[in-house]
C-alpha cells in the first residue's frame, strides 16, 4: 500500500448511520492551560466541533474521550477536563456533562442514560495507567460505553494507546471524524507527490526527539531550514561559539552526522548564519546581533538573525510545498519573536501565492495565530508530534486501526 493510500481509504463518520447510537468520539482536548487552570488556546476544541455537531445532527449521542497532559496513571486535579467541559458547553451552546471518570459503573450508567441532544465528556483517560499501556481489558471497558467509535484525535494518532488503538480494534467499524478526515486529506498531499521545491522548516527546543524525522525528511524534501533551540546543537557541532545557549551535548555526533547526510543527499540544510543574542532570556534584556563567526559568548541565542531570515524567506518564496513545525526562537517573549513571526508571514505569503503550506504543532499554530495569518495558510494542523511522524512517512497506529472503506464489518 502506498503512503497516500494508507491514509486515503479509511472509513469516515460520513459512512455510518448514527441515529440513536451512542458514539464514542476520541478527541484531542490536550490544550494548553495557564497556571490558574484557564484555557490559553482552544484551537483543538474548536477544530472538533464539526464532528460533534455531525453526531448530534444525525440524532447520535456523543460520548467524548480525551487525555490532558501526562498524569502517568494518577488522578491529578490540575489535569481534569473540567475547564474543557465549560469551554465546550459555551462553544456548542448546549449542556455538556462531565463524567467523574472514563470507565466504571457510574460512567456506564451516565453513557447509557444520555438523552437526545446531550453531550457527555469523560474524564482524562490518562488518569489510568492502562490507557498508555494499551491494556486490552481497559480498552474493552471503553468499547462497552458505545455502539460506534469515531477517532477525531489526529494530534494523538501517533500513540498506540487504549483510547486510540485498542478500542478501535474492538468497536467496529472504527471511523475517522471530520477533523481526522481533513488532517489526512491535507497532510496526505505532502506524501503523495508534493510539488517541488518542497521546503521543511524545523524549529523548537530539541533535536533529540526529531532525529528520525530529520533523517527521513531528507528523502522527501529539497531544503530543511533549521531555527529555534535545536539549531544550537547543530551550530555547536559545527564549532560555533554558542555562549550559554541550551544545546544537547549527548547528540552532538548525531548532529554532525545529519549535516553530513544532508550533504550526501544533496539537500540544502540551512542553519542560522546570524542570531539575536540576549544577556538573559527575559523581556527587556539587552540584545545584540551576532554573525555566526562572532558567536554568542556570554549570552543566549534567542532568535534567528536578519541575514538568516532573508535566506529563509528566499527559500520559502521559491517553494511550491512547505511544511513548518517549531518556532525559530523564544517567540513567547516579544523581544525574541521577530524571526518566528516573519517566517509565519512569509509562509502565509507563499501560501497565498499558490504554494501548498502546512503548519503543524501547538507552538507553531500559536505563532501563526499571533502573526494573524492562520487563515492565510493552506492548513494548520492540530497535530504536533503526530504531524511530524506523518510527514516523515511513518504509519500512525491511530490511523492504521481505522476501518478501510469496503472492509467487511463483523
Ligand atoms: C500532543 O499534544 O502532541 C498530543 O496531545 C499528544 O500528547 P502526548 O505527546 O503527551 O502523547
Amino acid at each position: 500500500m502506498s503512503r497516500s493510500e494508507y491514509s486515503d481509504n479509511r472509513m469516515t463518520i460520513e459512512d455510518v448511520a448514527l441515529s440513536g447510537k451512542r458514539v464514542l468520539v476520541r478527541v484531542d482536548f490536550n490544550v494548553p492551560l495557564s497556571e490558574d487552570g484557564k484555557i490559553d488556546d482552544d484551537f483543538r476544541i474548536r477544530a472538533t466541533l464539526p464532528t460533534i455537531e455531525c453526531v448530534l445532527a444525525q440524532g447520535g449521542r456523543p460520548i467524548l474521550l480525551s487525555h490532558m497532559g501526562r498524569p502517568k496513571g494518577k488522578r491529578v486535579d490540575g489535569l481534569s477536563l473540567a475547564p474543557v467541559r465549560a469551554r465546550l458547553e459555551g462553544l456548542l451552546g448546549r449542556k455538556v456533562h462531565l463524567a467523574p471518570d472514563c470507565v466504571g459503573d457510574g460512567v456506564e450508567e451516565m453513557a447509557a442514560s444520555l438523552g437526545p441532544g446531550e453531550v457527555l465528556l469523560l474524564e482524562n483517560c490518562r488518569f489510568h495507567l492502562e490507557e498508555t499501556e494499551n491494556e486490552p481489558g481497559f480498552a474493552a471497558k471503553l468499547a462497552a460505553l458505545a455502539d460506534v467509535y469515531v477517532n477525531d484525535a489526529f494530534g494523538t494518532a501517533h500513540r498506540a494507546h487504549a483510547s486510540t488503538e485498542g478500542v478501535a480494534r474492538l468497536l467496529r467499524p472504527a471511523v475517522a471524524g471530520l477533523l481526522m478526515k481533513k488532517e489526512l486529506e491535507f497532510l496526505g498531499k505532502l506524501l503523495a507527490g508534493p510539488k517541488r521545491p518542497y521546503v521543511a522548516i524545523l524549529g523548537g527546543a530539541k533535536i533529540s526527539g526529531k532525529i528520525e524525522v530529520l533523517k527521513n525528511l531528507m528523502d522527501r524534501v529539497d531544503a530543511i531550514l533549521v531555527g529555534g533551540g535545536m539549531a544550537n546543537t547543530f551550530l555547536k557541532a559545527e564549532g560555533v561559539e554558542i555562549g550559554d545557549s541550551l544545546y544537547e551535548e549527548t547528540v552532538l555526533d548525531v548532529a554532525r552526522e545529519i549535516i553530513d547526510l544532508a550533504e550526501t543527499k544533496g539537500i540544502a540544510f540551512v542553519l542560522p548564519d546570524d542570531f539575536a543574542v540576549a544577556d538573559e532570556v527575559r523581556p527587556g534584556t539587552r540584545i545584540r546581533m551576532a554573525m555566526r563567526e562572532e558567536g554568542a559568548a556570554g549570552g543566549y541565542i534567542a532568535d534567528i538573525g536578519d541575514k538568516t531570515l532573508v535566506g529563509f524567506i528566499e527559500h520559502i518564496a521559491r517553494a511550491e510545498t512547505i511544511f513548518w513545525n517549531g518556532p525559530m526562537g523564544v517567540f513567547e517573549i516579544e523581544d525574541f519573536s521577530r524571526g518566528t513571526l516573519e517566517v509565519a508571514q512569509s509562509v502565509a505569503a507563499a501560501s497565498q501565492g499558490g504554494a501548498f503550506a502546512v503548519v503543524g504543532g501547538g507552538d507553531t499554530a500559536s505563532a501563526v495565530a499571533k502573526a494573524n495569518v492562520k487563515d492565510k495558510i493552506t492548513h494548520v494542523s492540530t497535530g504536533g508530534g503526530a504531524s511530524l511522524e506523518f510527514v516523515e512517512g511513518k504509519e500512525l497506529p491511530g490511523i492504521v486501526a481505522l476501518s478501510m472503506k469496503g472492509e467487511v464489518q463483523p
